[in-house]
């Protein structure tokens, strides 16, 4: 770790050019341009434009790594334009044929795939249209960037491979249009949600990535020590101890015949077929009920951030699928469970845990958010997940270099909803990671995943995705703001790829 420290500290300490000044390092060019951004966060007409992100000055400059990120409107994009633009040219011939592209490919790419988002679009379906319709150089347009994959598609026009680049070669030959001009493009990434542009800026700056990991592990490491033992079971014979991959959680229902308590998930499961039915026999009247018509069982609990007694559904563990050595098992939970189950509620409310209450909005006032009263962040993880992952996020805290930091948090930050209620139980899919897309939706069994196995294989890959260089330092710029009203010069863009937010389909701001 001392070497890997040193060589980092190495490649971050040379002279960087940001916007035309020149700055000793990184950390440097990041201190002068955030005394800026804290000085411009005072200045009310700036905090008054629509779109300004609810924010405190602190937190927004947390987020930030200005000039080429602000989770504000950034007050640098036309310093970007000035840098980086080529004027118009009334001599140069900028039309282009009409080109359908298929958006959907890529799906498997490791980048596409390093942090979710809501209706994101791989870059790789974004690169051919802007390898068509731009030149090198030229500045390309996301206003409604979600994760910011147009900014990849960008930088990819530099960065593919020979592979990729024989391959859109010959489609765009067969296809009858000329060869595509490789090269970098310059990207603005514009979009109004900060949960959003910190993905893309996470996404779109390089960073030293043999660092990054070696943090990772050594952060997973530290946390497994402390926290491994609440992941831990006791194999059926009694003796070898095994690792859990997820607990079944499920909720508990009166019978509206005879009244009678019943743990859904006992009486719903098959474990030969792997199914849960709709419909059961009461373990105690016989009557056949659904969920639909009994009444959910619920618990009074202290809610300590609130201080007051509040109520949510009782929960009880049911399954369990665990690891001994490399064989897989399962289990109902047993006394060595409840015990462990136990120990992490008596440690209370971990340490990290956010307390803020979710905002009025659709996702909170309608369905399974509403019927299971979640109304605030800590009530969205059961407590050993809550613990794990404020841990983490710890850990990442501590990291001195801004920008490794922030990778560290993208990291953590890209499992948090798996980790969170939300997480269904499927037995019918492999997959372990479940939570009904576009919307919260509370299930009745839910699945607690392991958070080591699930960050430990998530690094892996956002190795593979970020060793692949496709970040090139200065090609774009991220701002959080309305594209209603963008701060950019006239004729400024060359070419405006989005996807703008559909109807009522997707419920982006609750979501985000
Ligand atoms: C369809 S999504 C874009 C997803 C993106 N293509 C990606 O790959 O991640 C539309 C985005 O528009 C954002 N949005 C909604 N209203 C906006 C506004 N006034 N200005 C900027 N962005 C907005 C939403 O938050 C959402 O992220």
């Amino acid at each position: 770790m001392n070497d890997l420290l040193q060589s980092h500290a190495k490649r971050s300490s040379g002279s960087v050019e940001c916007l035309g000044l020149t700055f000793p390092s990184e950390e440097a060019r990041r201190e002068h341009f955030l005394t800026l951004l804290a000085e411009k966060l005072k200045d009310t007409t700036f905090r008054k434009q629509d779109g300004f992100p609810q924010g405190t000055d602190e937190a927004i400059l947390a987020m930030s790594d200005p000039p080429y990120y602000t989770a504000c409107p950034n007050p640098w994009l036309p310093d970007f334009v000035a840098q980086t633009g080529t004027p118009y040219d009334p001599a140069k011939d900028y039309r282009r044929e009409p080109m359908a592209i298929d958006v959907s490919i890529g799906k498997s790419d490791p980048v596409y795939k390093a942090h979710s988002y809501h209706t994101k679009v791989p870059h790789l379906a974004i690169v051919p249209s802007i390898l068509h319709f731009t030149e090198p150089g030229d500045i390309v347009l996301d206003g409604f960037a979600g994760s910011g994959m147009t900014g990849i598609a960008a930088q990819w026009c530099g960065v593919a491979s020979q592979t990729y680049r024989l391959q859109i070669e010959s489609e765009w030959k067969k296809a009858g249009f000329g060869s595509p001009k490789w090269g970098a493009r310059k990207a603005i990434i514009n979009e109004l949600s900060p949960a959003a542009t910190s993905i893309a800026a996470g996404l779109n700056f390089p960073f030293d990535v043999s660092y990054f990991e070696a943090r990772a592990k050594s952060m997973l490491t530290s946390v497994q020590k402390k926290l491994g033992w609440m992941f831990e079971t006791k194999h059926t014979d009694g003796k070898s101890t095994g690792r859990i991959d997820f607990t079944v959680w499920s909720e508990v229902f009166t019978c509206s015949n005879c009244a009678g308590e019943i743990i859904f998930f006992d009486e719903a499961f098959d474990p030969d077929s792997k199914t849960v039915s709709k419909e059961i026999d009461c373990p105690h009247c016989s009557a056949s009920a659904t969920k639909e018509n009994m009444d959910l069982v619920f618990e009074t609990f202290l809610d300590t951030p609130k201080g007051t007694t509040e109520r949510r559904p009782r929960r009880v563990p049911v399954l369990i699928k665990y690891a001994v050595g490399r064989r897989s098992f399962e289990k109902k939970p047993d006394s060595y469970d409840i015990d462990v189950i136990k120990r992490v509620e008596e440690l209370g409310l971990a340490e990290n845990l956010p307390t803020h209450t979710l905002p009025d909005c659709q996702m909170t006032r309608v369905g399974r958010m509403k019927t299971t009263n979640t109304t605030s962040i800590h009530h969205m993880y059961l407590p050993r997940e809550a613990h794990v992952l404020s841990a983490l996020w710890g850990e990442a805290q501590k990291e001195p270099d801004a920008r490794i930091r922030n990778a560290l948090k993208f990291w953590l930050d890209s499992h948090f909803t798996n980790m969170s209620i939300l997480n269904r139980y499927r037995p019918e899919v492999s997959f372990p990671y479940n939570p009904l897309t576009g919307v919260f939706y509370v299930p009745s069994q839910i699945a607690e995943a392991d958070p080591f196995k699930a960050y430990d294989n998530k690094l892996k890959r956002l190795i593979s995705a970020f060793s692949q260089n496709h970040a090139v330092a200065g090609s774009s710029i991220v701002s959080t703001g309305t594209a209603a009203k963008l701060n950019l010069p006239d004729s400024s863009i060359d070419y405006i790829f989005t996807d703008p937010p559909f109807g009522e389909n997707i419920y982006y701001a609750d979501l985000n």
